[in-house]
């Protein structure tokens, strides 16, 4: 299972690479506007300085902010220029789908994100999307289950062994990312904090205060 951090934050990712947990970036216009950028080439040199942090199969999403098909094509291909690590990330709209049906016949890779619906998640593979995003904690907010809808997109896509990768995104719970697994879900994208909560258990923290006073009881 693939840990994918959401944030642009650089600190974040170092510390994700200190604890082994780094797989990938994924990154919204949210995230990028918390960072100290404020301009197009502002935020395409930090896409560049985080994929000088990534290595091996690792990479990252970078969302146009485009919303039509001419100017969300061009954006996705300067994009796909600043690094060979950039996933184009692309909003599931029509000119989207448009879009990500022609930078994957380019080869540029694509990640198809704010998807809500099996029907969206068909789109996304049908378009060629390398990655495609479905938002479970928003799903969640709505009291709707975030979850059914991951199952059941992973079972549409094995049934015509659709290639695309599923990222689940919105991550908010170490209980999402733990079902996500049982699933059988390639990667969950989630801010660091939920991926160092799966660590958190009382009985350890308790175990291990007995061992340490037990030790110190008796050995000088
Ligand atoms: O990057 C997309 C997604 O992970 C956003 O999560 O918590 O803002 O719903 P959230």
């Amino acid at each position: 299972m693939k840990f994918f951090i959401d944030t642009a934050n650089l600190e974040e990712i170092h510390e994700a690479r200190s604890l082994g947990m780094l797989d990938g970036i994924t990154t919204n216009p949210s995230l990028i506007s918390k960072e100290s950028v404020s301009n197009q080439k502002e935020i395409r040199s930090h896409y560049l300085s985080i994929c000088h942090l990534l290595k091996n199969e690792e990479d990252i999403s970078a969302e146009v902010i485009s919303t039509n098909y001419e100017d969300m094509v061009k954006e996705g291909e300067e994009l796909s220029l600043v690094h060979p690590r950039i996933i184009v990330k692309i909003p599931m709209t029509q000119d989207g789908i448009k879009s990500i049906n022609f930078l994957s016949k380019k080869g540029i890779k694509t990640n198809c994100t704010l998807v809500f619906s099996e029907g969206q998640s068909i789109l996304a593979a049908k378009s060629g999307a390398y990655y495609v995003s479905p938002f479970i904690g928003r799903i969640d907010d709505i009291s709707y289950n975030g979850l059914h809808l991951i199952k059941n997109i992973k079972k549409i896509y094995e049934n015509y062994n659709f290639k695309t990768r599923i990222l689940a995104a919105s991550i908010r719970t170490p209980l999402h990312i733990i079902e996500c697994s049982k699933i059988g879900i390639y990667a969950v994208t989630s801010p660091i904090q939920v991926i160092k909560n799966l660590l958190r258990n009382p009985l350890t923290d308790i175990g291990l205060d007995k061992f340490m006073k037990d030790y110190k009881n008796k050995i000088i």
